[in-house]
């Protein structure tokens, strides 16, 4: 997490053992009963002040909020969790590290060093499937968050919370074990001073303890960046994508004694995971002329690199060599794209797009894009008219020209 100077972080570590306490929990409901009835912050805090006291008050609203940030993720364990804003953005989904925890202790480890703890999200996982957790962070108050967190999760008797510095704890690493324990987990933070820091040697810890990591201790899991560049991942290195409703959560890196294959994407879609694997690069899909359907694949399939796997699947081509849009004949019943009836392709031209969603009677369109610089909400503005009709513009390169595809017209 982001680094705050050693007063503010003493101070943040107080008032959350503040509100470990019965007058810290009376605060905290409060502040969450004032949050849902909306009453507004200033209003809010001058009766919590009130209330609760002056050195409660402040603290509860802050994780009362986060609390309410957290609910859709974390549903009703939320009303026990303790995030500050920052853990909370750095923490995983639980029912993806329930997944993840359950794949990397399947070979049989028992004990777990989550180097990196954060707010314990993956610690909690990890004891939830039955492992002896060491729960290592930096920073004293990713600590005190999860020591209060595994202790209100009830899994405190298999956790140790322990200060340290991941980067000599991998470098120490011998035997196949990190921290005396057989498995690890890694999840570096990859923002600073707010931002996405999209150099991985930038990392903390950086890319050499990622590499470090998965060398010496086989039964590992790193938690990258989506945007990781294919050639960082070893050979033995199983590289996972993982996509809910749409839009890639998280990138795994899979140590060699837990690698099953060379890539995977997992696209889960209604609570359900689907999964796609190729022991090997299966290459490019040839591309070809548009037919009557155009498949959409899933970001985890395009960013696994497992396109040509779908293509092949589906009888599809891609509608230009570069581009991650495929077509074939038919619609497909596969999770691993979104299929669209092709209706009208025409040269990209704003005038005559117009001119043919005025004469289909369409006043309304969604506007995707691939491959085009075009702003999508800016050109679904330009096409709006009062007609009745619907339909999804597709701009993108077909065998090299900025081309329109206009599919689904009701
Ligand atoms: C992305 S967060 C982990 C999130 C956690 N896995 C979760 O799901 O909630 C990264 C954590 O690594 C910690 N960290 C960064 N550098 C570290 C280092 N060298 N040693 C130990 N912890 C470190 C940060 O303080 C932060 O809490």
């Amino acid at each position: 997490m982001d680094v705050e100077p050693a007063e503010q972080t003493a101070e943040t570590v107080r008032q959350l053992r503040a509100l470990a306490t019965p007058d810290g929990a009376v605060a905290l409901s409060r502040a969450s009963a004032l949050l849902e009835n909306r009453v507004d912050a200033v209003a809010a805090l001058s009766r919590l002040r009130a209330e609760v006291g002056t050195e409660l008050a402040g603290p509860a609203w802050g994780i009362a909020r986060q609390r309410q940030k957290a609910r859709a993720t974390f549903g009703s364990d939320a009303d026990r969790l303790l995030f500050t804003s920052d853990a909370l953005e750095q923490a995983g989904r639980p029912e993806l590290a329930a997944r993840r925890a359950a794949r990397l202790l399947a070979g049989g480890a028992d004990s777990v060093a989550d180097l990196g703890c954060a707010a314990g999200t993956d610690t909690i996982a990890l004891a939830r499937a039955g492992a002896r957790v060491l729960a290592v962070d930096i920073d004293p108050v990713a600590r005190e968050l999860t020591a209060l967190n595994v202790e209100a999760m009830g899994v405190a008797d298999d956790v140790w919370v322990v200060a340290g510095d991941a980067v000599e704890l991998v470098a120490a690493a011998r035997g196949g074990e990190v921290a005396g324990c057989g498995a690890a987990v890694l999840d570096p933070a990859r923002r600073a001073g707010g931002k996405r820091q999209l150099d991985p040697d930038r990392w903390s810890p950086p890319w050499s303890t990622v590499t470090a990591l998965l060398e010496k201790v086989p039964t590992s899991l790193v938690k990258v960046a989506p945007g990781l560049d294919h050639d960082r991942v070893r050979p033995g290195v199983e590289a996972e994508w993982v996509s809910v409703g749409g839009s890639i959560v998280e990138a795994l890196l899979w140590g060699p004694a837990v690698a099953a294959t060379w890539r995977r994407a997992t696209v889960v879609r209604d609570g359900v995971a689907h999964e796609l694997t190729a022991d090997a690069d299966p290459g490019f899909a040839d591309a070809g002329p548009v037919r009557g359907w155009l498949h959409e694949p899933d970001p985890a399939v395009i960013r696994s690199g497992l396109v040509s796997l779908v293509a092949a699947d589906l009888g599809a081509a891609l509608v230009d060599p570069t581009i991650a849009y495929l077509t074939s004949d038919a619609p497909a019943d596969s999770p691993f794209v979104s299929s669209y009836r092709i209706d009208e392709v025409l040269p990209f031209n704003l005038k005559k797009l117009k001119a043919l969603l005025r004469t289909r009677g369409v006043g309304r369109v969604v506007v995707k894009k691939r491959g085009s610089a075009i702003d999508p909400e800016t050109l679904a503005r330009q096409l709006r008219t009062d007609a009745r009709g619907t339909a999804t513009v597709v701009v993108t390169r077909v065998a090299g020209a900025p081309t329109a595809l206009v599919c689904d017209l009701t």
